[in-house]
């Protein structure tokens, strides 16, 4: 297996805006990441990834951007940025910033441009069709919910957004629109920053045609994804970025794609085709949603398909791509509540499943709070939420279709984005020490418990178990590199697999329950094994039989 530094790297994600506030505005911003990097480098991260700073109107907080080439405001200043990207270089922290291109926002200079006239120069930089039939160009539903489509009066034609009216989607086939996104890709390097996570970047490619989804029962529109998510360019764009911008600069690279098969993640991730180093897929973070339905439709979690989709991916990519590896993100419910127990066994879970994810082949991501073990919020009002897609959901659901509000709360709840957003809970003085002032958005109450100064001090804390999978992943090669292979395929509670390195071997076993379920040793990986880690016993050589505790992890390494 090809060596590479972006495969050994544990990377942590930074959703600025909840971070860390410096000037009591209630916003985080970047002097309040510059002042939280020493506690980074304790935990030990080697990358950073930076959710955008980039000027924005914020209607869906900075994924609407509106010059790729400042900083917004609330955030602070270019000088600001400037000084933290030397503070993280100085604790060898490497910076990872958002790439945002498969739209902007509608108040960026190109798009005013634009929708000025038909005749603009900048008028291709979009997709702008004529209506048909006196409605929409066709029947895609906005990710945001209502259509896809927003109707401009002034030139009579409408601009595609899959996202919201505020981010209007570029026109990737003018190859003006990618000389500009690659000038500024280029604007950033030169810069010094050390990669890149794409946005939705399978979605650059549409179908020609833009034909008409497939028509969903009770609902005014379809889903377009089928034209629009690994559309037909896709590799010919990322391979034309890789060798006008990322090749030789040792960067590191990531594109967010829902939607994205095995298959199709080896395309995107073999080195040989020259695209991106590894995917966010999405299969996992789908397995508590009904099948067919969007994300609102939950269901509890079995664990059996949590192991095959897990298993499929890393058996899929093994030796031809790479994988990513998350529980979490600014658009995910907080995992602890999601797989885990975020009661009494809320520190036990929480571990156990940084075990089971760190422990797989691939590059793990942290996202801000989850090595605290934040759990989701729960507000009584819907006026306390902020998430644009929240929100429009809310809206055409209990408003427009007069659907019972409670139902609709407890989907927030479940998987609403904001659960994820909550203000880092740094002490347990107001607000959790996030601000001096109002937080734009509340900090989960449960601050005075959980915070991360209660967590340095607790040496038994997740953020010390986080820590100590960081150290042991540079310790072992093993980790990175090994070869997977799931075990007990059916049982309905353990998650068990083991990893392999020349002669040596690694056995993972996680329990996903309260229950105490017994784990049998199988006779082809007997031997003799000493403890890696665990969140239950603390040493000792590996028995053949192995009663688990609610939620153990235990992780053993053969002698
Ligand atoms: C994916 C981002 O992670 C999400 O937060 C955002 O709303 C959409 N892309 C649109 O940019």
């Amino acid at each position: 297996m090809e060596k590479q530094w972006w495969k050994e790297a544990v990377v942590y994600q930074i959703y600025p805006r909840s971070f860390k506030d410096s000037n009591g505005d209630g916003i985080g911003d970047i002097k309040g990441i510059i002042s939280k990097l020493d506690y980074l480098q304790e935990l030990g991260v080697d990358v950073v990834w930076l959710s955008p700073v980039y000027k924005s109107p914020n209607d869906d907080n900075g994924y609407d951007i509106s010059d790729y080439r400042d900083i917004m405001d609330e955030f602070g200043t270019m000088a600001d940025w400037e000084e933290m990207l030397q503070e993280m270089h100085k604790r060898g922290i490497k910076l990872m910033m958002d790439l945002v291109v498969n739209h902007t926002s509608d108040e960026h200079g190109w798009f005013l441009e634009s929708k000025s006239s038909k005749d603009s120069e900048y008028r291709n930089y979009y997709i702008w069709r004529p209506g048909k039939n006196g409605r929409e160009p066709n029947n895609w539903e906005s990710v945001f919910s209502g259509s896809a489509w927003k109707y401009d009066e002034a030139t009579d034609e409408y601009f595609l957004h899959i996202f919201s009216k505020k981010q209007p989607d570029l026109n990737w086939e003018n190859v003006k629109v990618r000389q500009e996104v690659y000038d500024m890709m280029k604007f950033w390097i030169d810069k010094g920053v050390d990669g890149f996570r794409m946005d939705v970047i399978n979605f650059i490619s549409k179908v020609e045609g833009l034909p008409d989804g497939e028509p969903i029962e009770g609902s005014d529109y379809a889903s377009g994804s089928d034209y629009f998510m690994n559309g037909p360019k896709i590799h010919d764009y990322l391979q034309e970025m890789n060798q006008k911008v990322l090749s030789g600069n040792g960067l590191i690279t990531v594109g967010e794609m829902p939607g994205v098969s095995p298959e199709e993640g080896i395309l995107y991730t073999d080195s040989s085709r020259n695209e991106l180093n590894m995917v966010f897929q999405f299969e996992h973070m789908d397995l508590d949603t009904v099948h067919g339905q969007n994300k609102w439709h939950y269901k509890d979690l079995d664990l059996k398909d949590l192991k095959t989709t897990m298993t499929k991916w890393q058996k899929g990519l093994e030796g031809k791509g790479w994988n990513s590896l998350y529980w979490n993100n600014h658009d995910q419910p907080r995992i602890v509540s999601r797989f885990g127990d975020d009661g009494k066994y809320r520190v036990k879970s929480a571990k156990m499943l940084a075990t089971c994810l760190h422990m797989m082949q691939g590059t793990p991501y942290i996202y801000q709070g989850e090595e605290l073990g934040m759990t989701n919020v729960k507000y009584d009002d819907i006026t306390f939420y902020k998430d644009i897609e929240t929100l429009n959901m809310y809206n055409e659901r209990v408003n427009d279709k007069q659907e019972a509000p409670e139902e609709i709360m407890a989907s927030i709840y479940r998987k609403g984005r904001d659960n994820a957003r909550t203000p880092v809970q740094w002490d347990s003085t107001e607000n959790g020490g996030f601000t001096e002032g109002t937080p734009w958005l509340g900090v989960n109450p449960n601050y005075t418990e959980i915070n991360a100064a209660q967590a340095l001090e607790d040496k038994d804390s997740v953020f010390h178990y986080y820590k100590k999978l960081i150290q042991l992943r540079k310790q072992h090669d093993i980790i990175v590199y090994g070869t997977y292979d799931l075990l007990l395929e059916e049982h309905p509670e353990i998650f068990a697999y083991t990893r392999t390195l020349g002669d040596e071997k690694l056995l993972v076993v996680t329990n996903f329950s309260g229950n105490n379920p017994v784990f049998t040793v199988p006779e082809q990986i007997k031997g003799s094994y000493e403890l890696l880690i665990s969140n239950g016993v603390s040493g000792g050589d590996m028995p053949s039989e192995i009663e688990l505790e609610p939620w153990e992890a235990r992780v053993y390494k053969s002698k």
